[in-house]
């Protein structure tokens, strides 16, 4: 994944002004700049569309015998179908949805928690979300022993430093595809090849990584993974995928009645079915724009909805190479100092998302400045304190970051760089 070969910067054509038009958040207000994405997207009008069609038409419980409530069931089966050809799951019933990615760690830690013995260590990161770290270190009460995969000095998980961390006692690794704060990439396909060559399991964090690569849950060989639809052009909502022969014995919650099989073992009470129909409208845009981006093959249709996001998810990364490629220049002409991969040559190992600081100024203060001109990044911890330590930065003032996706672009970056000029110049 992270050596996935991009093409050069100033190569790419993406017809990012086509998708953005798509988005009512963007053209009503065209002069404000959103480089806040990593703490939630902006979504496309089909997706409202599908919220709103769903509370004014279909707003019943499932499992009914009268015709609303059967579309409510299809509603949500083909929301999993959708979710299923996104993240490339071998089966829907491994597709369960909620209320956000918090909760299904939270929900996976109690599961697994009630399983250690003799395996009893989990592997954590210090580059994760607090959501994936606080949730396994509840469970030394249980007996379980954390064991820390730390950065290394250039604030990059090295796979290398895995292995001696892995043992026959090893029960998990949980760590990020993304992160939600440097936007660096891990390479997670192997931190699942060295988990399992002990016989340990691997719970995915894919909330930052979701909105701009492919997510393929065989090609990561992960056990579980968790997601949130707010980060990928969806509503506030959150779905988990898990293997299914690990699901069917996933000790969860759930009243005698609900059947001991995912997915209904994993979705404890009513979730928010207007939000799953928006999840599904969220991948049919990025089916639309793997649809109409299909380069050479531009009109011919693909061959399956798997392809389209394929597509979809190929041109974006491509794209926001050369997003990080700008950001990079302008934060490094401000003489910005960059946490992560900093390298124009290694965009590959990252996603425009870039926590940074300017010499002897407030992050604070930054994002005031940005504000009144306009743009709105942010500051502060990130949800992330034990990573703000690792960066030598403070828990209450923080950092900045300004989080890109495939709707912005360089003409942003550039009145971007103008501002960051003008506050480092005191102007
Ligand atoms: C990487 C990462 N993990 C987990 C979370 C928590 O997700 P949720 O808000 O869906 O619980 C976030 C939220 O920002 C995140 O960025």
């Amino acid at each position: 994944m992270v050596k996935q070969q991009l093409v050069a910067p100033q190569a790419v054509n993406f017809a990012c002004d086509r998708f953005r038009s798509l988005f009512p958040a963007l053209t009503e207000e065209p002069g404000f700049i959103f480089f806040d994405n990593g703490a939630g997207a902006q979504i496309p009008q089909g997706v409202f569309d599908a919220i709103n069609g769903h509370l004014l038409h279909r707003n019943v419980q499932r499992g009914g015998r009268y015709a609303r409530s059967m579309e409510v069931d299809a509603t949500i089966a083909r929301a999993r179908e959708s979710v299923a050809a996104l993240i490339n799951a071998r089966d829907c019933d491994e597709i369960a949805f909620g209320m956000n990615a918090t909760s299904f760690l939270r929900l996976l830690s109690l599961a697994i928690g009630r399983t250690l013995e003799t395996r009893n260590e989990i592997v954590v990161t210090d580059l994760d979300h607090e959501a994936n770290i606080a949730t396994w270190l509840q469970l030394e009460r249980e007996g379980a022993r954390i064991v820390w995969w730390n950065m290394r000095e250039d604030n990059n998980l090295h796979v290398e430093d895995l292995a001696p961390l892995l043992t026959s006692k090893t029960r998990l690794v949980a760590c990020t595809v993304a992160s939600h704060a440097l936007g660096s990439i891990v390479d997670v396909a192997v931190v699942a090849k060295l988990a399992h060559a002990v016989g340990a399991e691997v719970v995915l964090d894919c909330v930052h990584y979701a909105p701009h690569a492919l997510i393929d849950v065989q090609a990561f060989e992960c056990d579980y993974l968790v997601c949130s639809g707010y980060k990928v052009f969806g509503p506030h909502m959150g779905f988990m995928w898990g293997r299914l022969e690990l699901l069917n014995v996933l000790q969860t919650f759930r009243e005698d009645f609900i059947p001991d099989a995912p997915p209904s073992k994993i979705e404890a009470g009513t979730f928010i079915y207007e939000n799953v129909a928006g999840m599904a409208a969220a991948i049919t845009y990025l089916e639309t724009l793997g649809a109409g981006h299909g380069g050479e093959e531009e009109n011919t249709a693909p061959v399956s909805r798997r392809a389209s996001l394929v597509r979809a998810m190929t041109s974006i990364r491509e794209y926001e190479a050369t997003l990080s490629f700008e950001m990079l220049e302008a934060l490094q002409a401000a003489g910005a100092i960059i946490y992560g991969v900093d390298d124009t040559a290694r965009l590959a190992e990252r996603v425009p998302t870039f926590c940074f600081t300017l010499p002897n100024i407030a992050p604070e203060l930054v994002t005031e400045t940005m504000s009144d001109r306009g743009i709105g990044i942010r500051d502060g911890h990130m949800y992330a304190p034990r990573l703000m330590k690792r960066l030598g930065a403070s828990l209450d003032t923080g950092v900045n970051r300004a989080s890109l996706v495939h709707y912005n672009t360089v003409q942003e970056i550039h009145e971007f760089g103008k501002v960051l000029g003008d506050i480092v110049r005191g102007r």
